[in-house]
């Protein structure tokens, strides 16, 4: 088959490469010319673990071409997916202007015969019908043109493996003839096909990032009751996830949810609920806890740290990503600095990213253990591997007060009491704090 994806991202990107890798010919439309000749390189400009030697692998084959020229790649295309963002506009809604755009560019360029044209992009209910009565105004008249919602769950740093092995393949279409084409097109892929219509298509990907969300925002809450009962929040969520029908995975607590998706598509359900006259106050709260999530962890910090000298490991909204989009380490660090707070970070991966934005207001260290030196404090905001089995002998020298701050729990509070550490994570018992008076 030939393919086009329209947009580059994440989504766009890992799913045109992997399609490509099955055999197929893709075309990847872009508009920055820097970026489509980095990507022509075989820099896929975003890190995500296996990527780059997967695209170049295809780019040496032939499978996966770059340009900017929708006349060289649409009347080519039996599927073409639109794979460009959906920003929130300020109110929290999503931004489709993109969608319908790319929609217009590519309508004129559909070749005569059927073309079926897919959003991969996160898109409100009705979406879809909208992108068809565009296709179907600007197409030329020997074109046929289907459209289907194909929903993607691939998650940043497992991009590759979540596109090869979902637990779902979601096809929402009135149109058998596109049905039947998506079929084919995901026949190496595995999982359960749900075969739908176009609305509840629209509507699967927002609900299933909500009751992610919701998911993390509980484990958040009753973090908030285990502090001021103390109570252990991983027994308890261990104990409560055994029942089947809760389950533990996705019950992380921690200093919130991030990324380019929980929170914007959160956001843009509660504003599709608002326009539907629903009651949103459900989903507003898992936003409120997420927020609450950040702001506990940091007053813990500012209510101990009188030497305002400390240590940030994590800067990624997650782990194995170079992305920084909503990352709580954001909040956490604009607090900081407010405060007066002179801040070394080290990140694996989202350095380069946090040194835009931040310049010289804080400073970037090449390891771990380096920006540790004098500091009175080492805050943990990212689950990073590299970090669960550190040196904690060497931690406690560099440091000038052995004080950690987990906002993941990557770590034993009886361990790091063993060690002689002052530790506080989210949901467990702090360690030996020192008195509020006497910070550290
Ligand atoms: C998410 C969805 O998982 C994916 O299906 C969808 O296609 C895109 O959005 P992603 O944004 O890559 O994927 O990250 P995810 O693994 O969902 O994590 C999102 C955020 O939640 C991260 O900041 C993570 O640290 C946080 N999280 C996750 C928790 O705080 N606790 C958890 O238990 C799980």
């Amino acid at each position: 088959m030939t393919i086009t994806f329209i947009g580059h991202g994440y989504v766009g990107l890992v799913t045109a490469t992997v399609l490509a890798d099955f055999g197929n010919k893709v075309w990847v439309v872009g508009h920055t010319k820097e970026k489509l000749d980095r990507l022509k390189k075989g820099d896929p400009i975003i890190y995500e673990p296996g990527l780059k030697e997967l695209l170049q692998k295809n780019l040496k084959a032939n499978r996966i071409l770059f340009t900017s020229d929708y006349s060289k790649a649409i009347p080519e295309s039996d599927v073409v997916f639109i794979a460009v963002g959906t920003p929130p506009k300020n109110g929290g809604e999503a931004d489709l202007s993109a969608v319908f755009k790319v929609a217009e560019k590519l309508g004129k360029h559909i070749k005569p015969g059927f073309t079926l044209v897919s959003c991969k992009s996160t898109v409100p209910v009705g979406t879809n019908i909208k992108v068809e009565t565009i296709l179907k105004k600007v197409k030329s008249k020997k074109a046929e043109v289907a459209v289907a919602s194909c929903p993607e769950f691939l998650r940043e740093g497992s991009a590759i493996y979540d596109t090869l092995n979902p637990d779902r393949v979601v096809i929402g279409s009135d149109s058998k003839k596109a049905i039947d084409k998506l079929l084919e097109l995901h026949h190496p892929i595995s999982g359960k096909r749900v075969i739908t219509d176009l609305a509840s298509a629209e509507l699967i990907k927002y609900t299933s990032n909500a009751m992610l969300a919701t998911k993390i925002s509980f484990a958040n809450l009753i973090s908030f009751y285990c502090e001021k009962t103390g109570a252990d929040v991983e027994n308890v969520l261990d104990a409560v996830g055994i029942d089947k029908r809760i389950g533990r995975i996705f019950m992380d607590p921690g200093v919130g949810y991030g990324g380019s998706c929980l929170p914007k598509d959160v956001n843009a359900l509660i504003k599709i609920g608002e326009s539907l006259d629903i009651d949103t106050s459900y989903l507003k709260g898992v936003v409120n806890v997420n927020s609450l999530s950040r702001s506990n962890f940091t007053n813990k910090i500012l209510n101990v740290v009188k030497d305002k000298k400390i240590a940030i490991w994590g800067l990624s909204f997650k782990p194995n990503t170079d992305d920084i989009r909503e990352a709580p380490s954001f909040y956490l660090i604009n607090e900081l600095l407010e405060k007066g707070y002179s801040i070394r970070v080290y990140d694996p991966a989202a350095m380069e990213n946090f040194k835009k934005i931040y310049g010289k207001k804080i400073q970037f260290g090449k390891d771990p253990y380096g920006v540790l030196k004098n500091a009175s404090a080492l805050i943990i905001l990212t689950e990073w591997n590299e970090f669960k089995q550190v040196d904690l002998k060497k931690i406690k020298k560099l440091l000038k007060k052995p004080v950690i701050f987990d906002g993941r729990n990557i770590f034993e509070p009886k361990v790091m009491e063993n060690f002689g550490f002052s530790y506080f994570s989210v949901g467990r018992k702090a360690i030996s704090p020192p008195r509020h008076s006497e910070g550290v």
